[in-house]
């Protein structure tokens, strides 16, 4: 889909040629649309046809001295970007299905229209028209909309332009998210990520290097390989590297979680939405798709992503509960239990990071059920001891709309994850799970500037409407831009 501003001529809104003309009725009182519109409306809302309420829209075709011949009016509760990307998502959701190819969009906002609404607008369009088909070839045809048009006034001009450009950027890197998140795990094996990369690679000026099983038994990732073991599924370890700034640059990093498909190991899962852990490389995906839209916007920063990826796999060669690992760190890890797989993924990781000398270093992760608990599916959880760090990726959460909230990091914390046998046990108690999980991977980014993201109630959606949602790669992508500012 592609996306313009629009500054309409002397006719206005009512004389702009398109398929469809979407009016996001901004506010309780009845707003001051253009001239043909207001009538139309007025009476609407007047005889109830149209409630001023979120979800609320209302198709009308062939108004007179309006061009477009269909013409959706949408609602938004106020002239914020968040309120304007829930009124367009619902505004989409009535044209998608038919043969609109161009839908202009009008905003009574009733102030200054700016890139962050530019930008909620495209990622409303963008999500409303996503289809899966990889594996669903019967899947129904998808969304015929190739060309939206965002319309502004003059002096609105360049701020909506660069928010639709910023939008675009960051609505393929979610695409893309989407993608290799939503294919089953054994299409999107680590060997596809790795490709994924290379891909990306190839069209942007990535280096993408991926190191096998051998390569990370020679490095020593001992906690990697260690879950890697119980599949004939080859692991693999992706560095992508996107030099937009000077070499010397201390690169940001990103680790995202790749595990293809978590069983839990010999601490074997409960078959019920076990199929849901094919998702469980959210954290990688979005690594994927941030490092996209980075690159295809040209920021002035260096990025690299670190993506350990493989199985997780009960097997004849699996590591058992008890086992004792040495982590590439060289610290020792009791595996109490298999399924805490990520953070043995990740430790490993976050030392390879180490060398990097980055400035900062956020991973990624479907880490753990407890975050679920915690903050349900609406914000990640943040975990960081860097106050700076943590505000920067709270507020590029926020100017994204893919919010996060900060969960504490306390020392006393750490106590549960005491091993009579290893340096470091894998897991502590059900209690704070989210938060004990994020201190074991603490441990060893003691020397980084270091975030953690969980994202395993954000990375996808359950139930009829299952498939991954690419979160976080806008807060994410945000927060490089903001960076390289
Ligand atoms: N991938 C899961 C976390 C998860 C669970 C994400 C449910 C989304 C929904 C992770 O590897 C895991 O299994 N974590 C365990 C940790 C426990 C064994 C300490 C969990 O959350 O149950
Ligand atoms: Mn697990
Ligand atoms: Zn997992």
């Amino acid at each position: 889909m592609d996306f313009n501003a629009l500054t309409p001529g002397k006719a206005g809104w009512a004389g702009v040629a398109a398929d469809a003309l979407m009016v996001v009725v901004v506010g309780e009182t009845v707003p001051a649309v253009p001239a043909p519109l207001a009538a139309a409306l007025g009476s609407a809302i007047a005889d109830g046809d149209f409630a001023l309420k979120e979800g609320r829209t209302l198709t009308l075709r062939g108004l007179a001295g309006v061009k477009a011949p269909r013409v959706v009016f949408t609602w938004a509760a106020d002239a914020s970007a968040k309120a304007l990307r829930k009124a367009v998502a619902a505004g989409v959701a009535q044209i998608k299905v038919g043969g609109t190819k161009h839908l202009a969009l009008g905003v009574a906002v009733g102030g200054e229209l700016g890139a962050a609404h530019a930008e909620a607008v495209v990622a409303a369009l963008a999500d409303g028209t996503y289809l899966y088909r990889a594996t669903k070839p019967s899947a129904s045809a998808p969304p015929r909309l190739l060309q939206a048009s965002v319309l502004c006034s003059k002096a609105e001009h360049a701020a909506v332009a660069a928010g639709l450009a910023r939008g675009r950027a960051i609505a393929a890197g979610v695409e893309l998210a989407r993608e290799c998140a939503n294919r089953p795990a054994n299409v999107c094996t680590p060997s596809y990520l790795a490709e994924q990369a290379r891909k990306l690679a190839k069209s942007y000026a990535l280096k993408v290097e991926v190191l096998d099983r051998k390569d990370c038994a020679k490095l020593g990732m001992g906690a990697f390989l260690a879950v890697a073991q119980g599949s004939e599924e080859p692991p693999r370890f992706i560095v992508a590297r996107y030099q937009g700034a000077a070499k010397g640059t201390a690169p940001l990093v990103l680790v995202g979680k790749g595990i293809t498909f978590d069983s839990g190991g010999i601490s074997i899962k409960p078959a019920p939405e076990m199929d849901e852990m094919k998702f469980d490389m959210g954290g990688a995906a979005s690594v994927l798709g941030t490092l996209r839209a980075v690159a295809e916007l040209g920021a002035k920063v260096n990025l690299i992503g670190l993506i350990p990826s493989c199985e997780n796999l009960p097997s004849g060669r699996s590591v058992k509960p008890g086992d004792v690992v040495t982590s590439l760190s060289g610290r020792t890890i009791e595996i109490l239990n298999t399924d805490a797989e990520g953070r043995l993924i990740l430790c490993d990781a976050l030392t390879y990071a180490e060398r990097l000398k980055p400035a900062a270093v956020v991973d990624i992760a479907t880490l753990t059920g407890a975050c679920v608990i915690a903050l349900g599916h609406h914000r990640s959880g943040l975990f960081s001891a860097d106050d700076a760090l943590a505000a920067d990726l709270l507020a590029a959460g926020e100017r994204a709309l893919d919010p996060a909230w900060r969960m504490p990091v306390d020392d006393e914390y750490d106590e549960v994850l005491k091993s009579n046998f290893a340096d470091v046990a894998n897991v502590g108690p059900r209690a704070g799970g989210a938060i004990t999980a994020a201190k074991f991977l603490q441990r060893f980014a003691k020397d980084l500037r270091w975030a953690h993201l969980d994202i395993a109630g954000t990375a996808w959606r359950s139930g009829k409407d299952k498939g991954a949602t690419g979160r976080p790669v806008a807060l994410l992508t945000h927060w490089v831009l903001a960076q390289a500012a």
